[in-house]
């Protein structure tokens, strides 16, 4: 009886380790293992060689661009003076303008992401850097985004993305009639009620961190454009 008893509780503790390897929620990496670590800890090839802190490059604490519509923002945004817009004759929505052109105070989330991803800007350059570490030098002296990530900055550079900066209401959504309600959306992300490049990136984190997409939402089996359009 008693060395039953032991067998058991030595097979419930094997079974609970199993158990709480097998539920361990798949936890998404934190930023300090993306290419959005642009410190000298990052594990991307654009990175710098002597600036410690990793959120300086797109926050700062104090003297950030004054804008309502975007957190503490700390990197120079980008002068860029059109991207055009995506255009199609199935298209419902109907206020996704030109993001070029904006201002620091009316800029808006999308155009975070272009300040590095329109590969104008460099991506050391901050309004308000670091007082401990002043100097933020990059390595190989590789300051902006040449390759895939590069969305480009010509007056058409946005036509061929998904569109970005519109609004997605419940309107919308009766309009379109493939969407789901805007209200009941998981995972993905509205600013304000608008599409923008972090509804689908989350600059922090990725669910697919083999792609290291930084998305919201995986790609397998298209779960991510599944958490929007009902088809
Ligand atoms: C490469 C640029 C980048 C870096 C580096 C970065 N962020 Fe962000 N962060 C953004 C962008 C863009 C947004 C706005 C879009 C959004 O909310 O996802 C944002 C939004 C936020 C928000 C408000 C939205 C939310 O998720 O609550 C917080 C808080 C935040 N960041 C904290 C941090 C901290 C802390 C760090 C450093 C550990 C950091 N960020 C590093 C780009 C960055
Ligand atoms: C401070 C500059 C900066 C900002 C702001 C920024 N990024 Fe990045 N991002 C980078 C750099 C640098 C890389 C690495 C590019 C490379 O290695 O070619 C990168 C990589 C990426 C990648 C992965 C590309 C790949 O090839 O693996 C995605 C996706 C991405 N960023 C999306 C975003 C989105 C969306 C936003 C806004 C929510 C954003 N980024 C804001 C600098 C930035
Ligand atoms: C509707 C969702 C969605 C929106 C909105 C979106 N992206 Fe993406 N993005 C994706 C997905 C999905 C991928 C991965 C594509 C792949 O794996 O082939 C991606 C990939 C990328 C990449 C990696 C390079 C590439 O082309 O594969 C970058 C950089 C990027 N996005 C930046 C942005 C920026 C900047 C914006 C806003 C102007 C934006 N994204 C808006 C879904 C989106
Ligand atoms: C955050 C919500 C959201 C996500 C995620 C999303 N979409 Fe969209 N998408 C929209 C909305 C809203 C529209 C605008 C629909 C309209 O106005 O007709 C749109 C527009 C489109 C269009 C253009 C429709 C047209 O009539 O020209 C296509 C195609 C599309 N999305 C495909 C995708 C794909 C593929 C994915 C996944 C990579 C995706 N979307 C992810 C919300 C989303």
């Amino acid at each position: 009886m008693y060395a039953r008893t032991r067998l058991n509780a030595g097979l419930t503790g094997v079974l609970l380790a199993l158990f709480a390897v097998i539920s361990a929620p798949a936890i998404a990496a934190g930023i300090a293992d993306t290419k959005h670590n642009l410190s000298v800890t990052g594990p991307g090839t654009i990175k710098s060689t002597d600036q410690t802190e990793i959120c300086v490059f797109c926050h700062t604490p104090h003297d950030a661009i004054k804008n309502d519509s975007i957190p503490l923002w700390n990197h120079t945004l980008s002068t860029t003076a059109s991207y055009g817009t995506y255009v199609s004759p199935t298209l419902d929505a109907t206020d996704a303008g030109d993001i070029g052109g904006v201002t620091e105070t009316n800029a808006a989330v999308s155009n975070l992401c272009l300040s590095c991803h329109d590969g104008t800007v460099a991506v050391n350059s901050m309004n308000n850097p670091s007082n401990a570490r002043p100097t933020t030098t990059m390595a190989g002296g590789v300051t902006k985004i040449t390759g895939a990530a590069n969305l480009g900055a010509g007056s058409d550079a946005l036509k061929n993305d998904h569109p970005v900066n519109f609004t997605y209401d419940a309107t919308l959504a009766t309009k379109d009639g493939g969407l789901k309600a805007p209200g009941s959306l998981t995972g993905v992300k509205l600013f304000a009620n608008k599409v923008q490049c972090a509804s689908c990136h989350d600059p922090h984190t990725s669910q697919d961190p083999t792609g290291q997409a930084f998305l919201r939402v995986s790609m397998s089996g298209s779960t991510l454009c599944l958490s929007c359009h009902n088809k």
